[in-house]
């Protein structure tokens, strides 16, 4: 038997989701009080589905895919059998909370439930709910079927166990979950693209670039790579040596940058040994030369498929 998914909300993020758990085998009942999107889910997952299949992303038919979801507008119908209850309603506190009363009542009692909230905390989601120890936010980035990762965010209450279950879920949808260890604002996510937004905007106040010239620093530089590399993992490729070379040359001169806008967060020698060390586990630095021709092999390749497309 298929296991099951009930997604509370079929607005973008829940049909995103019942995508990704159908493609994954799953069954998917969606729930919406708004027979406007019931009756639209149907359409729309067999568009993104389609999409997907066009290129090759789906292995298998669009039909066989498109039948595991259900939608329809019973809450209790499309929670009642599922082990993973996924919550995308809209981000109102007070509406989340009753969604929750609801869902733990007639979930499964050992069902798990996660929110997909942008920006509230599992806290102020799910304290003082009978069931809360089986409560964490999961929180995607759109579209989760072609973007894996996900942030698992738990509470102080919620239980270990719960915190595994939803890593073995949503990895088992072929989802890369980051355990965000805090209940941080923005979380991991939000918070780097917070800081790039936020120095974007400085940039463009003081009249140092365009919005369209700031816009090509990444797309026709910083972005393409970031598509292949993180921040660490792009300073440690950079610099001949990694990154506590990188710290050692550049550590400066971002001391600076950070200091103009207010800041005062600096790469103390420690912090640099700890993010060397993380570097390190994953490559050692006689790999480094090899990674960095992988990395431009990467670049020619998105350049290759970039320029088909642009011809095309
Ligand atoms: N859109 C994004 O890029 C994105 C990314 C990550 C997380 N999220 C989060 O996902 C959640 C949903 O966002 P969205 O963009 O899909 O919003 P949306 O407005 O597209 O969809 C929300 C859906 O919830 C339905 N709804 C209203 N009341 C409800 C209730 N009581 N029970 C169940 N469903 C109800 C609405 O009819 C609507 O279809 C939000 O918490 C948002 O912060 C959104």
């Amino acid at each position: 038997m298929s296991r099951r998914v009930g997604i509370v909300g079929a607005g973008s993020i829940g049909v995103a989701w019942a995508v990704t758990f159908a493609r994954a085998g799953w069954s998917v009942r969606v729930v919406d009080p708004d027979p406007v999107r019931v009756e639209a889910v149907e359409a729309e997952i067999q568009e993104r589905l389609g999409r997907l299949d066009a290129h090759g992303l789906l292995g298998e038919p669009v039909d066989v895919v498109a039948e595991r979801v259900e939608a329809g507008a019973e809450q209790a119908w499309a929670v009642g059998e599922a082990e993973l209850v996924i919550e995308c309603a809209p981000e109102r506190l007070e509406l989340k909370r009753e969604v929750y009363r609801a869902v733990l009542e007639s979930a499964p009692g050992d069902a798990l439930l996660t929110s997909s909230t942008s920006a509230l905390s599992p806290t102020s989601l799910f304290d003082g709910l009978a069931g809360a120890e089986r409560c964490l936010v999961a929180h995607p980035t759109n579209p989760p079927y072609l973007l894996p990762v996900v942030e698992l965010v738990p509470a102080g209450f919620t239980a270990e166990t719960a915190v595994e279950s939803a890593r073995e879920m949503f990895a088992a949808v072929g989802m890369s979950p980051i355990l965000v260890r805090s209940e941080a604002e923005g979380f991991v996510v939000n918070r780097l693209q917070g800081a790039i937004l936020r120095e974007a905007y400085c940039l463009l106040r003081d009249g140092v670039a365009s919005v369209d010239e700031i816009d090509l620093a990444v797309r026709g530089g910083l972005g393409r790579r970031w598509a292949l590399t993180g921040p660490f993992e792009t300073a440690d490729l950079n610099t001949r040596g990694g990154i506590a070379s990188h710290a050692e040359k550049m550590g400066a001169a971002y001391e600076r940058m950070g200091a103009e806008r207010g800041q005062d967060d600096p790469w103390t020698p420690e912090l640099v040994a700890r993010a060397e060390a993380g570097r390190r586990e994953i490559l050692p630095l006689d790999e480094w030369g090899s990674r960095v021709l992988w990395r431009d092999e990467q670049l020619m390749k998105a350049e290759a498929a970039r320029r088909e497309v642009d011809h095309g």
